[in-house]
Protein backbone atom coordinates (compact mmCIF):
# COMPACT_ATOMS: atom_id res chain seq x y z
CA UNK A 1 0.00 0.00 0.00
CA UNK A 2 1.73 3.43 -1.39
CA UNK A 3 1.86 5.91 2.26
CA UNK A 4 -1.23 8.69 1.69
CA UNK A 5 0.29 11.96 1.16
CA UNK A 6 -1.55 13.14 4.34
CA UNK A 7 0.61 10.82 6.16
CA UNK A 8 3.86 12.21 4.69
CA UNK A 9 2.74 15.49 5.34
CA UNK A 10 1.78 14.67 9.07
CA UNK A 11 4.97 13.08 9.57
CA UNK A 12 7.12 16.56 8.45
CA UNK A 13 4.63 18.72 10.72
CA UNK A 14 4.97 15.88 13.91
CA UNK A 15 9.37 16.47 13.03
CA UNK A 16 8.90 20.06 13.08
CA UNK A 17 6.74 19.76 16.45
CA UNK A 18 9.33 17.19 17.90
CA UNK A 19 12.43 19.79 17.32
CA UNK A 20 9.81 22.48 18.80
CA UNK A 21 10.08 24.38 15.62
CA UNK A 22 6.38 24.15 14.87
CA UNK A 23 4.77 27.22 13.83
CA UNK A 24 1.02 28.03 14.47
CA UNK A 25 -1.01 30.90 14.40
CA UNK A 26 -1.65 32.81 17.86
CA UNK A 27 -3.16 36.02 18.57
CA UNK A 28 -1.36 39.01 20.09
CA UNK A 29 -2.55 39.18 23.89
CA UNK A 30 -1.05 41.36 26.64
CA UNK A 31 1.35 44.11 25.42
CA UNK A 32 2.93 43.51 21.78
CA UNK A 33 6.57 43.60 21.80
CA UNK A 34 6.02 41.80 18.23
CA UNK A 35 4.84 43.88 16.25
CA UNK A 36 6.92 45.78 13.28
CA UNK A 37 4.27 49.38 13.70
CA UNK A 38 7.27 51.00 15.03
CA UNK A 39 5.57 54.15 15.04
CA UNK A 40 2.52 53.59 17.03
CA UNK A 41 0.92 54.61 13.29
CA UNK A 42 -1.64 51.21 12.83
CA UNK A 43 -4.02 53.00 14.54
CA UNK A 44 -4.07 56.26 13.77
CA UNK A 45 -6.76 58.54 13.41
CA UNK A 46 -5.71 60.83 10.35
CA UNK A 47 -4.03 57.69 8.04
CA UNK A 48 -6.97 55.55 9.11
CA UNK A 49 -10.08 57.98 8.14
CA UNK A 50 -7.85 58.52 5.05
CA UNK A 51 -7.59 55.88 4.00
CA UNK A 52 -11.39 54.78 4.68
CA UNK A 53 -12.66 58.27 3.16
CA UNK A 54 -10.04 57.14 -0.30
CA UNK A 55 -11.91 53.67 -0.53
CA UNK A 56 -15.37 54.80 -0.17
CA UNK A 57 -14.08 56.96 -3.65
CA UNK A 58 -12.04 54.51 -5.35
CA UNK A 59 -13.72 51.09 -4.53
CA UNK A 60 -12.08 48.03 -2.93
CA UNK A 61 -10.57 46.71 -5.39
CA UNK A 62 -7.80 47.94 -8.29
CA UNK A 63 -9.43 45.72 -11.44
CA UNK A 64 -6.04 44.01 -12.44
CA UNK A 65 -2.42 44.69 -12.62
CA UNK A 66 -0.94 47.95 -13.45
CA UNK A 67 -0.21 46.68 -16.81
CA UNK A 68 -3.60 45.64 -17.86
CA UNK A 69 -6.42 48.06 -16.17
CA UNK A 70 -5.12 48.11 -12.58
CA UNK A 71 -3.74 51.74 -13.41
CA UNK A 72 -5.10 54.73 -11.86
CA UNK A 73 -3.93 58.26 -11.47
CA UNK A 74 -3.41 57.58 -7.85
CA UNK A 75 -0.79 55.46 -8.42
CA UNK A 76 1.09 57.97 -10.47
CA UNK A 77 0.48 60.65 -8.19
CA UNK A 78 2.44 58.72 -5.41
CA UNK A 79 4.76 57.66 -6.90
CA UNK A 80 5.86 60.90 -8.21
CA UNK A 81 5.40 62.24 -4.72
CA UNK A 82 7.38 59.42 -3.27
CA UNK A 83 10.29 59.34 -5.69
CA UNK A 84 10.19 63.57 -5.02
CA UNK A 85 10.34 62.82 -1.11
CA UNK A 86 13.00 60.46 -1.50
CA UNK A 87 15.51 62.10 -3.69
CA UNK A 88 15.04 60.02 -6.60
CA UNK A 89 14.16 59.87 -10.28
CA UNK A 90 11.45 57.21 -10.03
CA UNK A 91 9.56 55.31 -7.69
CA UNK A 92 7.33 51.99 -8.55
CA UNK A 93 4.37 50.44 -5.80
CA UNK A 94 4.76 46.88 -5.30
CA UNK A 95 1.88 45.22 -2.78
CA UNK A 96 4.21 44.05 -0.32
CA UNK A 97 7.75 44.24 0.68
CA UNK A 98 7.96 40.69 -0.15
CA UNK A 99 6.61 40.93 -4.00
CA UNK A 100 8.93 43.69 -4.46
CA UNK A 101 12.09 41.98 -3.32
CA UNK A 102 10.82 38.80 -5.61
CA UNK A 103 10.69 41.03 -8.33
CA UNK A 104 13.61 43.05 -8.01
CA UNK A 105 15.75 40.15 -7.67
CA UNK A 106 14.34 37.89 -9.99
CA UNK A 107 14.43 40.66 -12.70
CA UNK A 108 17.93 41.33 -12.84
CA UNK A 109 19.26 38.42 -12.44
CA UNK A 110 19.50 36.41 -15.32
CA UNK A 111 22.41 33.50 -16.22
CA UNK A 112 25.07 35.74 -16.19
CA UNK A 113 24.33 37.70 -13.02
CA UNK A 114 25.99 37.45 -10.00
CA UNK A 115 24.26 37.90 -6.80
CA UNK A 116 26.44 38.92 -3.74
CA UNK A 117 24.13 38.47 -0.48
CA UNK A 118 24.47 38.62 3.27
CA UNK A 119 24.22 35.50 4.82
CA UNK A 120 21.38 36.53 7.02
CA UNK A 121 19.61 37.78 4.22
CA UNK A 122 15.52 38.13 4.48
CA UNK A 123 13.61 35.02 2.75
CA UNK A 124 11.87 37.37 0.10
CA UNK A 125 15.92 38.09 -1.21
CA UNK A 126 16.33 34.67 -1.36
CA UNK A 127 13.00 33.36 -3.07
CA UNK A 128 14.01 35.98 -5.60
CA UNK A 129 17.11 34.15 -6.36
CA UNK A 130 15.01 30.98 -6.54
CA UNK A 131 13.10 32.23 -9.18
CA UNK A 132 16.71 32.95 -11.06
CA UNK A 133 19.19 31.58 -13.10
CA UNK A 134 22.50 33.18 -12.11
CA UNK A 135 25.20 32.59 -9.59
CA UNK A 136 24.75 32.98 -5.61
CA UNK A 137 27.02 34.41 -3.53
CA UNK A 138 26.57 34.83 0.13
CA UNK A 139 28.88 36.81 2.25
CA UNK A 140 29.88 36.83 6.12
CA UNK A 141 27.14 39.01 7.89
CA UNK A 142 27.96 42.81 7.79
CA UNK A 143 31.23 41.77 6.21
CA UNK A 144 32.71 44.15 3.02
CA UNK A 145 35.78 42.39 3.38
CA UNK A 146 34.26 38.92 2.70
CA UNK A 147 31.83 40.75 -0.12
CA UNK A 148 34.90 41.92 -1.54
CA UNK A 149 36.74 38.50 -1.81
CA UNK A 150 33.20 37.64 -3.26
CA UNK A 151 33.25 39.97 -5.94
CA UNK A 152 36.79 39.23 -7.40
CA UNK A 153 35.40 35.82 -7.77
CA UNK A 154 32.87 36.77 -10.93
CA UNK A 155 34.48 37.85 -13.93
CA UNK A 156 35.02 41.78 -14.65
CA UNK A 157 32.85 42.17 -17.15
CA UNK A 158 29.77 40.16 -15.55
CA UNK A 159 26.55 41.61 -14.44
CA UNK A 160 26.85 42.14 -10.38
CA UNK A 161 24.02 42.72 -8.20
CA UNK A 162 24.73 43.26 -4.23
CA UNK A 163 21.56 43.19 -2.47
CA UNK A 164 21.51 44.20 1.31
CA UNK A 165 19.15 44.99 4.04
CA UNK A 166 20.31 48.69 5.86
CA UNK A 167 18.52 46.84 8.97
CA UNK A 168 18.89 43.39 10.03
CA UNK A 169 15.08 42.13 10.99
CA UNK A 170 16.21 39.42 13.37
CA UNK A 171 19.67 41.10 14.88
CA UNK A 172 18.32 44.66 14.72
CA UNK A 173 21.85 45.74 13.31
CA UNK A 174 22.79 48.20 11.12
CA UNK A 175 24.86 47.25 7.66
CA UNK A 176 27.72 49.08 6.59
CA UNK A 177 26.46 50.83 3.51
CA UNK A 178 29.01 53.05 3.10
CA UNK A 179 31.98 50.28 2.63
CA UNK A 180 29.12 48.50 0.48
CA UNK A 181 28.77 51.52 -1.65
CA UNK A 182 32.81 52.09 -2.18
CA UNK A 183 32.99 48.46 -3.31
CA UNK A 184 29.73 48.47 -5.58
CA UNK A 185 31.34 51.64 -7.31
CA UNK A 186 35.09 49.96 -7.68
CA UNK A 187 33.58 46.46 -8.68
CA UNK A 188 30.44 48.24 -11.45
CA UNK A 189 28.03 46.18 -9.56
CA UNK A 190 24.63 47.21 -8.84
CA UNK A 191 23.59 48.15 -5.21
CA UNK A 192 20.02 47.15 -4.08
CA UNK A 193 19.37 48.23 0.01
CA UNK A 194 16.11 46.83 1.06
CA UNK A 195 15.45 49.64 3.64
CA UNK A 196 11.95 47.91 5.57
CA UNK A 197 13.45 48.18 9.03
CA UNK A 198 15.35 51.68 8.57
CA UNK A 199 12.75 53.39 6.52
CA UNK A 200 10.52 55.56 9.19
CA UNK A 201 12.85 55.29 11.90
CA UNK A 202 16.37 56.25 10.98
CA UNK A 203 17.04 58.98 8.85
CA UNK A 204 16.08 62.41 8.27
CA UNK A 205 12.12 62.72 8.59
CA UNK A 206 12.68 59.43 8.77
CA UNK A 207 13.99 58.63 4.85
CA UNK A 208 16.38 55.87 6.00
CA UNK A 209 19.82 54.82 6.86
CA UNK A 210 20.95 55.64 2.71
CA UNK A 211 19.53 59.25 3.48
CA UNK A 212 21.51 59.21 7.00
CA UNK A 213 24.58 58.26 5.37
CA UNK A 214 23.73 60.47 2.43
CA UNK A 215 24.57 57.50 -0.05
CA UNK A 216 21.66 58.63 -1.80
CA UNK A 217 23.74 59.20 -4.98
CA UNK A 218 25.88 55.79 -4.63
CA UNK A 219 22.69 53.73 -3.99
CA UNK A 220 21.17 52.53 -7.48
CA UNK A 221 17.80 51.06 -6.02
CA UNK A 222 16.52 50.55 -2.84
CA UNK A 223 13.33 49.34 -0.88
CA UNK A 224 10.84 51.02 1.25
CA UNK A 225 7.90 48.93 3.02
CA UNK A 226 4.84 50.40 4.60
CA UNK A 227 3.77 47.58 6.08
CA UNK A 228 6.12 47.87 8.99
CA UNK A 229 6.64 51.69 10.63
CA UNK A 230 4.59 53.50 8.67
CA UNK A 231 1.76 50.97 9.86
CA UNK A 232 -0.03 50.52 6.59
CA UNK A 233 0.74 47.91 3.56
CA UNK A 234 2.28 48.20 0.54
CA UNK A 235 5.83 48.98 -0.82
CA UNK A 236 7.78 51.38 -2.99
CA UNK A 237 11.60 50.67 -4.97
CA UNK A 238 12.90 53.65 -6.03
CA UNK A 239 16.01 53.96 -8.43
CA UNK A 240 16.41 55.79 -11.92
CA UNK A 241 13.84 55.98 -14.60
CA UNK A 242 16.05 53.73 -16.33
CA UNK A 243 15.78 50.67 -13.85
CA UNK A 244 12.33 51.19 -12.97
CA UNK A 245 11.01 51.03 -16.48
CA UNK A 246 13.21 47.56 -16.83
CA UNK A 247 11.36 46.53 -13.67
CA UNK A 248 8.03 47.21 -15.14
CA UNK A 249 9.41 45.35 -17.73
CA UNK A 250 10.53 42.27 -16.09
CA UNK A 251 9.69 42.36 -12.46
CA UNK A 252 7.02 38.78 -12.41
CA UNK A 253 5.59 39.50 -9.66
CA UNK A 254 4.21 43.21 -10.50
CA UNK A 255 3.29 42.05 -13.73
CA UNK A 256 1.19 38.64 -12.70
CA UNK A 257 -0.64 40.22 -9.82
CA UNK A 258 -3.48 42.58 -9.19
CA UNK A 259 -2.29 46.19 -8.04
CA UNK A 260 -3.43 47.20 -4.40
CA UNK A 261 -6.20 49.21 -4.45
CA UNK A 262 -6.23 52.88 -4.82
CA UNK A 263 -7.67 53.55 -1.32
CA UNK A 264 -4.40 51.51 0.61
CA UNK A 265 -1.95 53.52 -1.61
CA UNK A 266 -3.72 56.79 -0.59
CA UNK A 267 -3.12 55.13 2.65
CA UNK A 268 0.80 54.65 2.25
CA UNK A 269 1.47 58.53 1.53
CA UNK A 270 -0.71 59.81 4.40
CA UNK A 271 1.48 57.90 6.58
CA UNK A 272 4.81 59.26 5.52
CA UNK A 273 3.25 62.73 5.97
CA UNK A 274 2.38 61.53 9.26
CA UNK A 275 5.62 59.85 10.26
CA UNK A 276 7.70 62.67 8.86
CA UNK A 277 5.56 65.43 10.65
CA UNK A 278 5.81 63.59 14.01
CA UNK A 279 9.35 63.58 14.46
CA UNK A 280 8.54 62.61 18.18
CA UNK A 281 7.69 59.08 17.15
CA UNK A 282 11.49 58.28 16.10
CA UNK A 283 12.96 59.71 18.92
CA UNK A 284 11.21 58.40 21.80
CA UNK A 285 11.44 54.74 20.04
CA UNK A 286 15.16 54.86 19.50
CA UNK A 287 15.42 56.41 23.39
CA UNK A 288 13.20 53.57 24.47
CA UNK A 289 15.15 50.94 22.46
CA UNK A 290 18.29 52.19 23.88
CA UNK A 291 17.46 52.45 27.59
CA UNK A 292 15.77 49.01 27.43
CA UNK A 293 18.54 47.59 25.62
CA UNK A 294 21.24 48.80 28.23
CA UNK A 295 19.24 47.31 30.82
CA UNK A 296 19.17 43.39 30.15
CA UNK A 297 22.95 43.97 28.59
CA UNK A 298 23.85 44.73 31.90
CA UNK A 299 21.86 41.81 33.26
CA UNK A 300 24.15 39.67 31.08
CA UNK A 301 21.68 39.14 27.98
CA UNK A 302 22.91 38.65 24.81
CA UNK A 303 21.66 41.28 22.07
CA UNK A 304 23.59 41.16 19.52
CA UNK A 305 24.79 44.23 17.94
CA UNK A 306 21.53 45.78 17.65
CA UNK A 307 21.39 49.21 17.24
CA UNK A 308 17.58 49.91 16.69
CA UNK A 309 14.24 49.03 17.71
CA UNK A 310 14.57 45.60 16.64
CA UNK A 311 16.05 44.14 20.28
CA UNK A 312 16.95 39.98 19.82
CA UNK A 313 17.46 38.37 22.91
CA UNK A 314 19.66 35.34 21.95
CA UNK A 315 18.95 32.16 24.03
CA UNK A 316 20.46 29.13 22.42
CA UNK A 317 18.44 26.72 21.54
CA UNK A 318 14.57 26.35 20.29
CA UNK A 319 13.22 25.22 23.56
CA UNK A 320 15.25 27.65 25.75
CA UNK A 321 13.42 30.92 23.35
CA UNK A 322 9.81 29.20 23.64
CA UNK A 323 10.18 28.18 27.48
CA UNK A 324 11.14 32.20 27.73
CA UNK A 325 8.69 33.49 25.51
CA UNK A 326 5.82 31.49 27.63
CA UNK A 327 7.21 32.78 30.84
CA UNK A 328 6.76 36.42 29.43
CA UNK A 329 3.51 35.52 28.54
CA UNK A 330 2.18 34.44 31.68
CA UNK A 331 3.39 38.07 32.63
CA UNK A 332 1.51 40.05 30.51
CA UNK A 333 4.17 40.40 27.90
CA UNK A 334 3.69 39.08 24.04
CA UNK A 335 7.14 38.55 22.05
CA UNK A 336 8.12 36.96 18.79
CA UNK A 337 10.19 33.80 19.58
CA UNK A 338 12.23 33.39 16.18
CA UNK A 339 14.01 29.74 15.76
CA UNK A 340 15.89 28.02 12.97
CA UNK A 341 15.21 28.05 9.98
CA UNK A 342 14.38 31.85 10.11
CA UNK A 343 18.06 32.20 12.21
CA UNK A 344 20.93 29.95 12.40
CA UNK A 345 20.74 26.94 14.57
CA UNK A 346 21.79 27.61 18.21
CA UNK A 347 20.88 31.57 17.73
CA UNK A 348 17.19 30.91 18.70
CA UNK A 349 15.82 33.95 20.31
CA UNK A 350 13.05 36.56 21.53
CA UNK A 351 12.58 39.40 19.03
CA UNK A 352 11.28 42.25 21.45
CA UNK A 353 10.52 45.06 18.79
CA UNK A 354 10.07 48.77 20.59
CA UNK A 355 7.41 50.76 18.97
CA UNK A 356 6.12 54.36 20.13
CA UNK A 357 2.85 52.86 21.24
CA UNK A 358 5.22 51.63 24.29
CA UNK A 359 5.33 53.78 27.39
CA UNK A 360 8.51 53.94 29.14
CA UNK A 361 6.74 51.63 32.20
CA UNK A 362 5.69 48.75 30.05
CA UNK A 363 9.74 48.75 28.74
CA UNK A 364 10.63 48.97 32.68
CA UNK A 365 8.44 46.17 33.37
CA UNK A 366 9.74 44.03 30.32
CA UNK A 367 13.43 44.16 31.09
CA UNK A 368 12.15 43.39 34.96
CA UNK A 369 10.02 40.34 33.91
CA UNK A 370 13.54 39.07 31.68
CA UNK A 371 15.75 39.42 34.22
CA UNK A 372 13.23 38.24 36.88
CA UNK A 373 13.34 35.01 34.03
CA UNK A 374 17.42 34.58 34.52
C1 LIG B 1 14.11 42.83 5.27
C2 LIG B 1 12.71 42.58 4.82
N1 LIG B 1 12.40 42.80 3.53
C3 LIG B 1 11.16 42.58 3.07
C4 LIG B 1 10.17 42.14 3.91
C5 LIG B 1 8.79 41.91 3.37
O1 LIG B 1 8.00 43.04 3.54
P1 LIG B 1 6.41 42.94 3.59
O2 LIG B 1 6.05 42.55 4.99
O3 LIG B 1 5.93 44.27 3.19
O4 LIG B 1 6.02 41.87 2.61
C6 LIG B 1 10.43 41.92 5.26
C7 LIG B 1 9.34 41.45 6.14
O5 LIG B 1 9.48 40.76 7.08
C8 LIG B 1 11.74 42.13 5.73
O6 LIG B 1 12.06 41.91 7.00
Amino acid sequence: MPQSFENIIADKLAERQKQSLLRSLSLPIGIDFASNDYLGLANHFEIAKTAADAYVKYGAGSRGSRLLSGNNKVFEDTEKWLANWKGTEAAMIFNCGYSANLGVISAFCDSKTHLFCDHLSHASILDGYAMSKGKLHRFKHNCPLDLEKALQKAEAESFKLIAVEAVYSMDGDIAPLREYADLAEKYGAMLYVDEAHSDGVLGPDGKGLVAQLGLGNKIHLSLTTFGKAYGTMGACVFGSKLLIDYLINHARSFIYSTAMPPGAVIAMQKAVEVASRESFRRESVLKMSANFRQKIQEAGFNCLQSETQIVPVVLGTAEKAQKCKHFLLEKGFYTACIRPPSVPNGTARLRINITAAHKEKDIENLAEALILYI
